[in-house]
């Protein structure tokens, strides 16, 4: 052993914890719902996970994850072009494709994988990347893995992404790659700008809209159906470890090409197992049950609003947002970290979010709501916002 390596990263963790922005993870004893019981707690109110659609502790979501474990054990215990893949895959990758109106689509264990398994695949050497400022970090690695020219624009500006797109002209394949709802802003990227702009520059789209599906558009197929945009995006990425289940795993959703070329020489499809069944089961029922009550989506939405009025009404303000991300801007890291801390002590989970997952001093906490959550609950959670902004000279 090295000692003084280990000493080292030691010095470290101690310098985060005396400036009081140590990341301190919380152990939870029961299914990711509205409430869960955590260790040290109890009862506490769920408003950082992205649970959007409370399917992660939905019946029949579980128990399709555990008919898939009894029907087809732990996993395949190999990479699936090595050795096979079972038919869940089969049929998971069908209903991604199926439910985003796109050709095909193919699983990774995680949509970190699939971002970075996919956008050095789709933009090489002598292609250029434009990439939103604020895109998600595992979008940015994917960009960094690749070997094509990158540029970036300031968030959501299109009049910098038209002079990225000119800059970049000659390039022969130019991707545009962004979030479709962006996970520390809760906004949405402008897709019908961004089409626009890629159709007069002959570009290509990437969306990774992993907070968008099951929470934008009418039937919670993301932010690409809000805009009315189904099946004009090139390719759509997006997580099965959110709205859609909650286990793991992640998707790109694209045209029969793109699909097959990524099953060929996309490197975590060659070197890495796929989706665990209980993985693929759960995330398979959970579109399904998305597909057959949208009104999930629905009730998601009016959480948003009552939640956000309630904040806004005792005089918090968020930042605007259509999506179930509502920030609220702190500063300072500590300062953010010390009100996840007292909402804690009063029974409500939100996470604080500093550098460097934020840009320096744009510290804040993010609420995400769930469908899971009733009236009740969340005028209990409100109440404890209007305690804690009082006490902490918030409001
Ligand atoms: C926009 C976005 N993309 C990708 C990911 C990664 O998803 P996964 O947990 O499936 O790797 C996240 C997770 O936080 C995300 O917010």
């Amino acid at each position: 052993m090295n000692k003084f390596f280990h000493k080292r990263l030691d010095d470290k963790l101690n310098e985060l914890r005396e400036k009081g922005t140590l990341k301190i993870q919380r152990h939870i004893d029961s299914p990711m719902d509205a409430e869960v019981l955590m260790e040290g707690k109890g009862e506490i109110i769920i408003l950082s996970s992205n649970n959007y659609l409370g399917l992660s502790s939905d019946k029949s979501v579980i128990d399709a994850g555990v008919r898939a474990l009894k029907k087809y054990g732990a996993g395949t215990a190999s990479v699936r072009f090595i050795c096979g893949t079972f038919t869940i895959h089969r049929e998971l990758e069908n209903e991604i494709a199926g439910f985003l109106k796109t050709e095909s689509a193919l699983t990774y264990v995680s949509c970190w994988d699939a971002n970075m398994g996919s956008i050095p695949v789709m933009a090489k050497e002598g292609d250029a990347i434009i990439s939103d400022s604020l895109n998600h970090a595992s979008l940015i690695d994917g960009c960094r893995m690749s070997k094509a020219e990158r540029v970036i624009y300031k968030h959501a500006d299109m009049n910098e992404l038209e002079n990225c797109l000119k800059k970049v002209k000659n390039a022969n394949t130019k991707l545009i790659v962004t979030d479709g709802v962006f996970s520390m802003e809760g906004d949405l990227a402008p897709l019908p700008e961004i089409a626009k702009l890629a159709a007069e520059y002959d570009a290509v789209i990437m969306v990774d809209d992993s907070h968008g599906i099951g929470v934008m558009g009418k039937t919670g197929r993301g932010t690409v159906e809000h805009f009315d945009l189904l099946g004009k995006i090139d390719i759509i990425t997006g997580t099965l470890g959110k709205a859609l289940g909650g286990g793991a795993g992640g998707f790109v959703a694209s045209s029969r090409s793109v699909v097959d070329t990524l099953s060929q020489v996309s490197r975590p499809q060659l070197f890495s197992n796929g989706v665990p069944p209980t993985v693929a089961g759960s995330a398979l029922q959970a579109i399904r049950t998305l597909e057959s009550r949208p009104e999930l989506v629905d009730k998601l939405r009016f959480n948003v609003v009552y939640f956000r009025n309630g904040l806004e009404s005792m005089g918090f303000r968020p930042l605007e947002s259509e999506s179930a991300i509502i920030p609220i801007i702190i500063g300072e890291t500590a300062q953010a970290i010390k009100i996840s801390n007292a909402l804690l002590g009063e029974g409500v989970f939100v996470t604080g979010f500093g550098y460097p997952v934020v840009p320096e001093g744009t510290a804040r906490i993010r609420i995400q709501i769930s469908a899971a959550l009733d009236k009740e609950i969340m005028d209990k959670a409100l109440a404890a916002f209007k305690k804690v902004g009082a006490k902490l000279g918030l409001l």
